[in-house]
This record gives structure tokens, sequence and C-alpha cells, in this order.
């Protein structure tokens, strides 16, 4: 089976990195990350885009701008990976985990609603795989309770909702460059937002408290240095040219093989929300009804698995099951659909949509055979 490896390369990555190393200036301070900037904004459909380190510190710096703090709570899913929930800990606020649609497997909207308290600063969903959260009941929601909206959209670079880019609908957008994500320097984040007020705090928090324009020695918030380098700027500027084409790519892969596993008993795959018009399909991610497909989650993935498809059996616990969280430092709203799907989801990785498609027939193929063969040990 040619699944493709991933990260790709190509020599548009050679040509820009050779450009940046001519330069001399291979910083933070980069014409190639004010560029990167600049078009990663204009990707998102935002004004603004700060770059940073990662994906993690992308997030503290957003709740940091918006003055999260101490005693302030923020509402993040139980299902994300861990820096969901992390950078609100890391402000010193508390997580409170709230449950996920079953289907989707985004934050759910009622249940967000539910656990708003008066100590409530923030909502942070999560665009999980690229299919997008709920935005038109998250966004009035958190406009009517004066709470700012964050999306952690580490996953979903170019997915869309009617017509408007992921991290352009809240007051901040986070996006991962880590490895796996759809464009990455090995590591990276950026922040999306159409806030001038707040793209300049988040600036400053990143740079060591400048101010853009500013001296160099002048120094005016409690900032880090979270820059990322001109080298990771000229990756990712390449990795940006060609995501439309791959996420059509994905889009066209995941097509074809949801038609041809549509009615697998026992198989359910993730729900796109028909708001949504484009997806980077980070995930292609699934339910097994282990009593209508007579197999468990974990005997469908190792049934894959054996035959070359790479497939993850989700998360081991939902986030407040990481022993993080096991003592405490959190609130933990009641969160059965995140429980179950510990047991019975799985995902495959964004590259198994990248083949051609007669590969995606045969990861299709492969697919039904986990489900519909018994599977011995
Ligand atoms: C949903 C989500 N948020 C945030 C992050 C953090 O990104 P990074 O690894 O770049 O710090 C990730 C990374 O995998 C993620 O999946």
């Amino acid at each position: 089976m040619q699944i493709p490896n991933w990260p790709i390369s190509t020599d548009r990555e050679l040509e820009l990195l050779r450009e940046v190393l001519e330069s001399g200036r291979w910083g933070g301070h980069s014409d190639f990350v004010k560029r990167l900037e600049r078009a990663f904004a204009d990707f998102t459909h935002c004004a603004h885009a700060i770059s940073a380190m990662n994906g993690t510190v992308t997030l503290e710096m957003a709740l940091s701008a918006v003055g999260v703090c101490p005693g302030d709570e923020v509402i993040v899913p139980a299902i994300s990976f861990v820096s969901t929930a992390m950078a609100v800990s890391r402000v010193g606020a508390t997580p409170v985990f709230v449950d996920i649609e079953p289907l989707t497997f985004n934050m759910d909207p009622e249940r967000a609603a539910a656990a708003i308290t008066p100590r409530t600063k923030a909502i942070i969903p999560v665009h999980f795989g690229a299919a997008m959260a709920d935005i038109d009941r998250l966004a009035p929601l958190a406009a009517e309770r004066g709470l700012a909206l964050i999306e952690d959209a580490a996953h979903a670079q170019g997915s869309e909702w009617r017509g408007r880019r992921a991290g352009s609908l809240g007051l901040a957008g986070s996006f991962s460059f880590q490895n796996s994500k759809v464009m990455t320097a090995g590591e990276g984040g950026m922040l999306t937002t159409n806030d001038a007020a707040f793209a300049e705090r988040t600036w400053s928090l990143m740079d060591q408290g400048r101010q853009p324009g500013g001296g160099w020695f002048h120094h005016y918030l409690l900032g880090s240095n979270y820059r990322i380098t001109g080298l990771q700027a000229a990756v990712l500027l390449a990795q940006l040219e060609r995501l439309p084409e791959q996420n059509l790519l994905r889009t066209r892969n995941a097509a074809l093989l949801r038609a041809e596993l549509a009615d697998v008993p026992g198989l359910a795959l993730q729900t796109v929300p028909p708001q949504q018009n484009a997806n980077s399909w980070y995930l292609l991610l699934g339910r097994v009804d282990a009593r209508r497909m007579g197999r468990t989650r974990d005997e469908f993935h190792r049934a894959l698995t054996a035959q070359g498809v790479p497939c993850t059996p989700f998360y081991p616990h939902p986030l407040y099951g990481n022993p993080l969280y096991r003592e405490g430092g959190c609130r933990v709203e009641p969160c059965p659909v995140a429980e179950a799907c510990i047991g019975d989801a799985f995902w495959l990785p964004h590259r198994a949509l990248l083949g051609d498609a007669e590969t995606t027939r045969e990861i299709a193929g492969a697919i039904l055979k986990a489900c519909n063969e018994v599977f011995a040990l």
C-alpha cells in the first residue's frame, strides 16, 4: 500500500531555506517571519497573525493577553491534546472540562453553557481532527456571556465554517505546526486575530515585551522569547503554498473513503457539520460499536494495523484522567460521551488521505476487512 510518509518537502523548502541562510538573518526578526505572518493572516481571512514557537504557547499568549489569571475558569473540551488545558493551567487559571458531542468529537455547546460560572473568562473549543466546533452556537454564547472565544485550530488550517476560515471566528485562533500537522516546520505555532490591540499585546508577549516598531532594549510587558526562526518561517511558507492542494486531495480521498464505508454495521465515521464547507482533514476519526460490529475497537485497531494502515486507538483517557489533573487543579463536568470514546474511537492520520485513488480504495478495503472478518490473534 503506497501511503505517503509525512512530512513532505520539496525543492521549494530548500530554495527558501537557502534564501534565509544567505540573508544572514536567521532569527525571529527575519523578513521571512513577517512574510509568513502576512501570508498566514491572509490565508485565515484575518487582519493579523503572530507566530510563536508552538501551538501551546500561542494558547498561553492568548489567555494572558485577555487577562486570564488565577481564580478564573476557562471551559475546554474533555477530549483534546493536553495543551488545550495545560495552557489554562500555565496562566494559573482552572480548566473546566466539558463533554463532547458523540460524532463530531467537538465541545457540546449545551454542556459549555451549563458550565459557565461568574468566574468563567474564556471558552476554548477545539476543531478536533479539523471538523469544526459548532460556532453558530458557541460564538453567540461567548458574546452574550462576555467571554473570550479562542479557537484551538491546531488541526484545522484551511477548514471553513460558512465560508469563514478556522481561526477567524472568535477573538483568536491558535494553530500548531508540530511535525504531524497539515503544515509543519517540525515545531511552530501561530495566533490569528482581527483585533489590533490583541495582536499588538500577543506580539509583545512573544517578543520579550517589546513593542512593534519599538527599540530592541525597550520592554513593556512581562513577555518571553517565543519567537520562531527565519528557517522555520521559510519551511512554513513552502508548506503553506502546498496546503490548499493537499487539503483538496485529502477532501477528495475522504469523500471516496466515506462512500466506500457508508453503511458498515457498527462503524460510525466523524460527522462533519453541514455548515462546514472546507476541511483540512487532519484526522479521519471514527467509532466502533462493538455489539453491532462483532468486535471491539482494539480488535479493529489490531486488524487494521496488521494490514499496514496507520491507526491510533484514540487517547488513553479524557484530559482530566491525566496524572496532571487526577489530583485536582481543574473542574470536571459529567463527560459520558468523552469516556465512551476512550473505549471505542480511533483515528487515521492525514497522510492516509494523501495517496492516489487506488491507495484510498485499498485503505477502504483494509478497513472493511478489519470490520468484517473475524480477527484472530
Ligand atoms: C488540539 C491541539 N491543541 C494544541 C496543540 C499544541 O500544539 P504544539 O504541539 O505545537 O504545542 C496540539 C498539538 O498536537 C493539539 O493537537
